[in-house]
């Protein structure tokens, strides 16, 4: 791919997340059997995983998605998150899995955790493809994590900078001159 150019090493191949994802899966599957969850997707760098992981759980589950903003172009989390676009599903008593892409900060979550705690929802849980424990601010945790990387700003599988990479198969690690320029 061109964009491979761009890219100084990959830290997850796409043979990496699709086992990751499968795992992630199978225990959504036990966990939420009988839940009839509605399985929250986080705008948008959450898109692919979403649509990768529904499809590994083998239960009954509603789709829906939020549209949150706390980066903007920024390669650094300002603090500030925004809600673009508010899910259509009434969740009150429902078991509501957030589905992330990233906790950086953690700011976001904590944003939504506080959000849809306060809506009425049976259980809250989060479901994130990549943690980075490193940059944590906020006292958050995802409760099902697929793969943990460094604090190097990685793009692919819905990681974007400035809204290009989101759709490389694998994650890596850019090339610090495309994003110091
Ligand atoms: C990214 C990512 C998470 C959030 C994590 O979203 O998708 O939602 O940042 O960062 P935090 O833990 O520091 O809050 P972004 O706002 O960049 O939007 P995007 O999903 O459209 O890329």
């Amino acid at each position: 791919m061109r964009m491979d150019n761009d890219i100084e090493k990959i830290l997850f191949t796409s043979e990496d997340i699709k086992t990751a994802v499968q795992k992630l899966g199978q225990k959504l599957t036990k966990d939420y059997q009988d839940k009839n969850p509605v399985v929250v997707g986080i705008l948008r760098g959450a898109a692919p995983f979403m649509i990768d992981l529904v499809r590994a759980m083998d239960c009954y589950l509603e789709i829906d998605f939020i549209d949150v903003s706390s980066y903007g172009d920024a390669t650094e989390s300002s603090g500030a998150v925004t809600i673009l676009k508010d899910i259509d599903s009434d969740v009150t008593g429902r078991h509501v899995l957030l589905v992330e892409d990233i906790v950086d900060t953690g700011r976001t979550l904590e944003k939504l955790l506080e959000l849809f705690s306060g809506r009425g929802a049976a259980s809250v849980k989060v479901c994130s493809l990549l943690d980075k424990p490193e940059r944590r601010i906020a006292n958050v945790t995802a409760d099902y994590v697929g793969l943990s990387v460094p604090n190097e700003f990685v793009v692919g599988y819905g990681l974007d900078f400035r809204q290009q990479y989101r759709n490389l198969p694998y994650i890596g690690v850019l090339k610090p001159e495309i994003y110091q320029d």
